[in-house]
């Protein structure tokens, strides 16, 4: 069998989509400036999709700060890894002051989150280790996990009970290679946007001796009176022995973080390969990091703002009596029955008629004949925006119970080559 004739003749699971959606359900654009209505397809959209939780991406000091970085010291600047020509008094003043916000002694800034969590999981455990996860964990956590050559067990999506099944099963192995346990949680989980029980999982830590490593990439900046994440809302954030964040949501730029006991940061320094054998951030993304910090930390009426906005939406909802799972964060999951063709040509309607654009979600990632509308609510919508939308989802609710979306065909009469 010829490699490329195998991969032509099947383009994965969301791959076989691609004819019927490329640029409609998968790639699409949204052009403009960042903000809560945006162009698609040449129509101005009220925009739920974009992890823009305090408004950050078009600031005007923040876009400020961007553009002079840049002239300054163009995108190239620093030039390769950090360990070996890439390190800056920028880098090591937005690693301080990571710590000094999340509370933790010391920071390493990684280039990407997803290969920076990789990597952590890779270098902190070896073969006598082992890794016990949560089942929902984001794919850079299964990644990772993946890399280990030691046992890992996983356990269903926040069940405590079962958690410490899966402990018992790890520290029976442990005892026996001498290893230690690493347990690896979201803080809040990206899409149903429940929390984790973090205060459960650390209470088991008298029990059984292990490290806990929180991917905290939709807490940080969102959660906790001051914004530093879910162990802050908890109250356990001196039990989060790692704790992850990226800029890639509040902060609304590229880059990511790992926080930890200086020894630990020390040692990922030094071993983490995804930020050994690669490039260093670039100055702009550190230096824009450094004002977006500033503004997390100075002006929590945008952390207000993005709750106002958060609670109206889902309390309007839910009023109308719309299933929002167990979300406790401002993603804001909404579930409806129905199956495929119901889902795109709801999404289709949602689109053309009502002029909104937010992200949908259906099997394998949720249960089948389950569609989730994936809504991301920022400090920049307004009341009015949320009223509207939740006018719009009472209206397509009503076809979807009327049968209005179950025909092959699009709703809207547009069929997929259309799109
Ligand atoms: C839970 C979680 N972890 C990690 C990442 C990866 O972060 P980054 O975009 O910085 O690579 C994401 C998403 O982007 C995420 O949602």
């Amino acid at each position: 069998m010829d490699l490329f004739d195998k991969i032509t003749k099947n383009w994965g699971p969301l791959g076989k989509w691609s004819r019927m959606g490329h640029g409609y359900f998968f790639f699409p654009k949204l052009e403009g400036r960042i903000s809560n209505k945006m162009i698609f397809k040449g129509e101005e959209m009220l925009v739920w999709s974009a992890n823009n939780y305090l408004g950050l991406a078009d600031h005007p000091e923040v876009r400020k700060a961007d553009a002079d970085a840049a002239a300054e010291y163009g995108m190239a600047s620093p030039m390769g890894s950090r360990m070996m020509s890439g390190n800056t008094d920028f880098h090591e003043q937005l690693e301080a002051e990571l710590s000094d916000f999340v509370g933790k002694e010391k920071t390493i800034l990684l280039n990407y989150g997803y290969q920076g969590m990789v990597s952590a999981i890779d270098c902190l455990v070896d073969r006598h280790d082992v890794i016990v996860y949560d089942s929902e964990s984001h794919a850079c956590i299964v990644d990772g996990v993946r890399l280990h050559q030691g046992k890992r067990f996983v356990y269903p999506h926040n069940n405590i009970e079962n958690l410490e099944k899966q402990l018992a099963r790890a520290k029976a192995i442990t005892d026996e290679t001498n290893g230690g346990i690493l347990v690896i949680t979201e803080g809040v989980f990206g899409m149903a946007g429940d929390l984790s029980k973090l205060k459960e999982i650390t209470a088991l830590k008298s029990k059984f001796n292990f490290r806990l490593f929180v991917d905290d990439a939709h807490g940080f900046g969102t959660m906790g009176k001051t914004g530093a994440g879910t162990g802050e809302h908890h109250g356990v954030q001196d039990q989060v022995d790692i704790y992850f964040g990226t800029f890639a949501k509040a902060m609304a730029s590229i880059g990511a973080f790992i926080s930890s006991e200086a020894d630990i940061i020390g040692y990922l320094r030094y071993n983490s390969r995804s930020q050994i054998y690669a490039k260093t951030l670039p100055m702009p993304l550190v230096i824009g990091a450094l004002k977006r910090l500033e503004l997390l930390r100075t002006k929590p009426e945008l952390r207000e703002n993005l709750w106002k906005i958060t609670n109206a939406l889902q309390d309007g909802l839910r009023k109308e009596g719309f299933d929002l799972g167990n979300t406790e964060s401002c993603v804001t999951p909404v579930y409806i029955s129905g199956g495929l063709p119901e889902a795109s040509n709801l999404i289709v309607d949602l689109r053309q008629n009502h002029k909104i654009f937010c992200s949908i979600v259906v099997y394998p990632v949720v249960p089948k004949d389950t569609i989730m509308l994936r809504v991301i609510p920022t400090a920049i919508h307004t009341l009015e925006n949320v009223e509207y939308t939740v006018e719009a989802f009472k209206s397509i609710k009503k076809k979807l119970k009327a049968g209005l979306y179950s025909k092959k065909e699009m709703a809207v009469g547009i069929t997929g080559d259309q799109l």
